[in-house]
């Protein structure tokens, strides 16, 4: 009995010490320590990356493309709208896009009850080692290592195959996995879709991103709490995104900004809208023809920002190299593993010309 009791103390001692050091970890949130604060130093950013004047153009550049018109007689004109943005921007947004709207709101809904959820029912996620399967975390995989912290907490889990990532998920708030389940399902298959149609437009049979390259899904979901100085910092600092394809749910409020022509232009948040953008599997197999581009997000003092990337991407072992149909001279790149992409993009983050000009071909 008296060894029964002592084990017993063990382990919830064992218990209480996790718990312990999840909490002073969790503490790095943004979001568990920025109410009233002043902006600390660690999270300024250098004069010459800063947002600074945050009156940028808004203007409707990024171009929407109404999807329900690829299923008629306007298919090759919307191809012919997605290659142009892909090139332009590699950046557009897509209306009548097929999710249903309450899947839409209910998602975003469920996304911002976790971030309001208390600190108990999120410590177990905390996690700063980037393998975890199902992690909450604060500011870049680097920030052990960077310099100077981003403004957002973020929580992100494999959505592929389903059955088995599914008992990662968080188990609060009570329909998380249920909706969030159909909501990837959903997402995956508009995904999908819209690789189908760039695949017209490149000229390459219907199905060729449908395997392999597609094979794995990330929902990545970005928290966002007020700011004090949104001219000094950054939500997210400039990066393109490692994978095929990115449909992100922006919610209602802005914040996402793309590099365009010297420039920064603002992506305008349209309601029940998805912002697509190539990422740089997809620029390197169309052999630049698309283009991934870099993008950032900014804060605001006023209001919380949630978004949520769904994150198509190759699975690990794929080799990607630029099709050879699309090569008219000499690729511009060399064939690797995708493995190895993602291990020189992490450390790289920031740099996407030292991230791309590692696969370059020599030629
Ligand atoms: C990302 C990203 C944009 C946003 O997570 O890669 O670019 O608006 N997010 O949160
Ligand atoms: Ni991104």
């Amino acid at each position: 009995m008296i060894s029964l009791i002592f084990n017993q103390i063990i382990k919830l001692s064992a218990t209480t010490s996790i718990i312990k050091s999840h909490i002073q970890e969790m503490e790095k949130l943004v979001s568990s320590w920025c109410k009233n604060k002043p902006l600390p130093e660690s999270y300024i950013f250098p004069p010459e990356t800063r947002p600074g004047n945050l009156v940028v153009p808004t203007c409707n550049t990024i171009p929407v493309i109404d999807l329900n018109k690829a299923e008629g007689q306007n298919r090759t004109h919307i191809v012919q709208q997605i290659l142009k943005a892909g090139q332009e921007y590699g950046f557009f947004q897509v209306v009548n896009h097929g999710v249903p709207e309450n899947l839409m709101n209910e998602s975003m809904d469920v996304f911002k009850e976790f971030f309001e959820m208390p600190w108990e029912d999120k410590a177990m996620l905390y996690s700063e080692d980037p393998k975890n399967s199902c992690r909450l975390s604060t500011s870049s995989v680097n920030y052990a290592r960077e310099k100077i912290h981003h403004w957002r907490d973020n929580l992100r889990h494999p959505c592929h195959p389903l059955q088995d990532c599914i008992k990662h998920w968080p188990q609060k708030p009570v329909r998380y996995r249920e909706v969030v389940a159909t909501y990837t399902i959903e997402a995956k298959k508009l995904g999908l879709r819209i690789l189908e149609l760039v695949s017209e437009g490149l000229g390459l049979e219907s199905r060729y991103f449908g395997d392999k390259l597609s094979e794995s899904e990330i929902l990545s979901i970005n928290h966002y709490p007020p700011c004090p100085d949104p001219s000094l910092t950054l939500g997210v600092a400039k990066h393109c995104d490692p994978n095929l394809l990115t449909l992100l749910h922006q919610g209602d409020v802005s914040g996402l900004q793309v590099f365009n022509n010297g420039e920064w232009i603002g992506v305008e948040p349209l309601h029940n809208a998805f912002v697509v953008n190539i990422g740089n599997q997809l620029q390197i197999i169309s052999n630049n023809k698309l283009k991934s581009v870099e993008h950032r997000v900014v804060t605001n003092s006023r209001v919380a920002r949630t978004s949520a990337g769904f994150f198509i991407g190759p699975s690990e072992d794929s080799i990607i190299e630029p099709e050879k149909s699309l090569v008219d001279d000499a690729p511009f790149y060399r064939a690797f593993e995708f493995k190895d992409f993602l291990l020189h993009y992490f450390p790289n983050l920031e740099d996407n010309e030292v991230v791309m000009g590692h696969f370059k071909s020599q030629a």
